[in-house]
């Protein structure tokens, strides 16, 4: 009987595809708009040339990745190759350009865990932070993108899961929640984990890209194109997708003893990780591996309060796709 039940709420819930695909729609941001942030790119990559030739400007973030929002601010890396930038001096000089240059609320934050430089741009009226050799954020941003190409569900189910997060205010890392980034590689482990997978494993693929950063090795099969249809076996749907998500992460998923990994395609023990303690702020109560930060674990922000408020949202969530008649709405409601 519950198998049977289980089938049919299964069936049923195809009726909400086309809610959730409408809700998709109106997130994606509209053309006019990347556009601007290509103007701004080139005004930012004109004034940077002038004082540093051999600096270049990088987007990362959602505003590469392709699970960008409307009217986001956007996230710029200035890399550099030189053995000694002093980051605070060169970020103070960067604040001086932009300012002379009418950028509007230049600040410099020189002593943030990642330090930037603030700005808003009168022109296209986008705000951006700008920082210093971050190359890890512009190439998982790579990597996320990619994944992207591969199969639209994930776009679909990505930003289903982040409207969520923001709408049930779980998405804030300051107050113990997860980050965006963390939402997204949830969602394509997810999308690996499927039966037949919709993503593949592109890290445990033959590299077509390889990048040496801080002695991080990040190489992958990015040909994507090629593998346009690797998903094309599996027939599931968003309503089914997102019903699914939410099911593994509120009764699935076993938090005592396991860790989401994008880089491997699979589960592994916090054993392995020897992420089985509290070491300093890190409690590992939720665990979701960097693909090429070994050693990072995304749910580090994640403490004993805000785990249950997690668990909590999770559980809602997978109960309103379990019994609400009118999922897409109810899902989002503003917490
Ligand atoms: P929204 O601004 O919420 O739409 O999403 P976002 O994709 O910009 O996400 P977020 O602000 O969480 O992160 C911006 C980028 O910084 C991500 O795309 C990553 O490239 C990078 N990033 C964020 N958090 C981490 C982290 O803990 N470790 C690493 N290595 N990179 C991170
Ligand atoms: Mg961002």
């Amino acid at each position: 009987r519950m198998v049977k039940r289980y089938m049919a709420c299964r069936n049923d819930i195809h009726r909400h595809d086309a809610p959730f695909l409408a809700v998709y729609k109106s997130l994606i941001p509209a053309e006019e708009e990347l556009e601007k942030q290509k103007q701004l790119m080139a005004k930012l990559d004109n004034l940077v040339a002038k004082e540093w030739p051999n600096a270049k400007l990088y987007l990362y973030g959602s505003c590469a990745n392709s699970f960008g929002f409307p009217k986001s601010d956007i996230d710029v890396c200035l890399a550099i190759e030189d053995d000694d930038v002093n980051k605070p001096e060169m970020l103070l000089k960067l604040a001086d350009i932009l300012e002379s240059n009418d950028l509007q609320n230049v600040q410099a934050l020189t002593r943030a865990r990642v330090p930037i430089v603030k700005l808003m741009d009168p022109v296209t009226e986008i705000s951006c932070d700008i920082c210093i050799n971050n190359v890890l954020a512009v190439v998982n941003t790579k990597l996320l993108r990619d994944y992207s190409l591969i199969d639209v569900r994930l776009r679909q189910l990505a930003f289903i899961v982040k409207h969520w997060a923001k709408s049930r205010r779980v998405n804030e890392t300051y107050q113990g929640t997860l980050s965006s980034y963390a939402y997204v590689l949830m969602c394509i482990h997810y999308l690996q984990q499927r039966s037949p997978p919709i993503l593949p494993c592109l890290q445990e693929m033959e590299p077509t890209y390889s990048v040496r950063v801080d002695n991080i090795r990040c190489a992958y099969f990015d040909n994507v194109e090629r593998l346009s249809t690797f998903g094309s076996s599996n027939r599931e749907t968003i309503a089914e997708l997102v019903w699914g998500f939410f099911n593994y992460w509120a009764y699935g998923h076993d938090y005592a003893n396991t860790v989401v990994s994008v880089r491997t395609g699979s589960i592994l023990g916090k054993r392995e990780k020897d992420w089985t303690r509290r070491v300093g702020n890190d409690r590992h109560l939720i665990c979701i591996e960097d693909p090429f930060e070994t050693s990072h674990d995304l749910g580090r922000v994640v403490d004993k309060f805000s785990i249950r408020v997690l668990r909590e949202e999770f559980e809602r969530a997978a109960k309103i796709m379990h019994q609400d008649p009118n999922p897409s709405a109810k899902l989002f409601e503003l917490y």
